[in-house]
């Protein structure tokens, strides 16, 4: 299969499914002298492990992470880091009932009419238990960025209708809720909300933002390698993804140019030099200009449908032709997002840090500074 392979230094390799032995991923181009544990990417992993909440599937797994190479002395060695994630609660028979039958909203129909034949079980590739590996991944990227004081956090923006509001954010509000959101009466209202979406046997959507903080001016390439562009793929290869957006996106094709031009003034440089630097006055581009990043906050969207697999009886067709009805048994999440928020924050900071890497060699007198030159 191609396209699992995502990066251009800092690059990963992602492999398993749903119900195979376990998930994986290879991180090459990681720099040599990262410390890095197994509990630095657990912490991520366990954010995204299902059975969590009544928001979430019950699938039990304990999404327990190996690092196979590429650390030695607790430290990255410059090698291939290999990571690995039994899968330990496949209950195949689960899936009996879709194994000849398109589930609306699901990836089936395309896997079959691609390859002709697909893993029926829990989805194979297409399930969102591939992310796992993105995150494993990801939270190297995150820690690699901690390390030169980029900092990236996503949480719950809205469910379904319920959205949280600016004057009552709190981030550290979006820790004690099991929805993410860092908005304590939104997250309230929020859970009634799904309690009555379940009840009627339905899921819904809503938005993941993303924002990065400590990000310099000038990463990203200004062509084909736009770092809006990059950040728009990295979010679209996620699964259920529908819709993203940049600082104020969408709303930016209703604003007039007086209004949506952030103006520049001079501040005072955080401890680099010169110590003036150029600064925004605001961020209606939401850290980006041209595809470089502009020094400012980056502020990202992501919009997921609702979670395809609902137990309410659905029109479709079997792979042999015939008109029929399905309902979903199984074990599926009634909504995407809680569980989808770190999988958004680490694609992010698999995305920057790869950039960050590449535009290293963008300029010849810092490439001479290293030389000593
Ligand atoms: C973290 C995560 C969990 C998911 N859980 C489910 C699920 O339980 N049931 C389901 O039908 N789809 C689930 N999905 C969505 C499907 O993977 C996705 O909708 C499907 O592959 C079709 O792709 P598309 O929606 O991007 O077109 C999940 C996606 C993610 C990212």
């Amino acid at each position: 299969m191609a396209g699992s392979i995502y990066g251009t230094i800092l690059k990963i390799s992602t492999w398993g499914e749903s119900h195979g032995k376990g998930v994986g991923v290879v991180v090459d181009g990681c720099p040599a002298g990262l410390p890095l544990c197994e509990e630095d990417i657990q912490i991520y992993l366990n954010r995204r492990k299902p059975g969590q909440s009544k928001f979430t599937t019950a699938r039990r797994e304990g999404d327990v992470v190996e690092i196979l190479s590429g650390v030695f002395e607790g430290k990255t060695t410059g090698t291939p880091i290999a990571l690995e994630v039994r899968n330990t609660d496949q209950r195949s028979h689960d899936y009996s009932n879709i194994m000849d039958v398109y589930r609306p909203g699901h990836a089936d129909y395309t896997f079959d009419a691609k390859y002709g034949f697909r893993d029926y079980r829990g989805g194979g590739r297409s399930s969102g238990r591939e992310t796992i590996a993105r995150v494993a991944a990801g939270a190297i990227a995150a820690k690699l960025l901690g390390s030169l004081g980029v900092q990236v956090q996503a949480y719950t923006r809205s469910v379904g209708p319920v959205e949280i509001e600016d004057g009552r954010f709190d981030i550290e509000e979006m820790w004690k809720n099991r929805l993410y959101m860092p908005d304590k009466k939104s997250a309230a209202e929020a859970e009634s909300y799904l309690e009555q979406m379940m009840a009627g046997k339905d899921s819904c959507g809503g938005v993941v933002e993303c924002v990065v903080t400590g990000l310099p001016a000038g990463v990203g390439e200004p062509v084909f390698d736009k770092l809006d562009a990059a950040l728009a793929k990295a979010m679209f290869s996620i699964g259920a993804v529908k819709g993203f957006e940049i600082g104020d996106g969408f709303a930016a094709a209703k604003a007039l140019g007086s209004r949506n031009n952030d103006g520049f003034q001079m501040a005072q440089a955080d401890g680099r030099q010169p110590s003036r630097k150029a600064v925004k006055c605001t961020n209606h581009a939401g850290g980006i200009l041209g595809g470089m990043s502009d020094g400012s906050r980056i502020i990202m969207r992501a919009a997921f449908k609702p979670t395809p697999s609902i137990a309410q009886p659905q029109q479709t067709v079997t792979r042999q032709g015939e008109d029929t009805v399905i309902e979903i048994k199984g074990r599926h999440d009634p909504i995407i997002v809680p569980r989808a928020v770190v999988v958004v924050e680490t694609m992010a900071a698999l995305t920057i840090a790869d950039m960050l890497l590449v535009s290293m060699t963008s300029r010849l007198d810092r490439i001479q500074e290293f030389f000593g030159r």
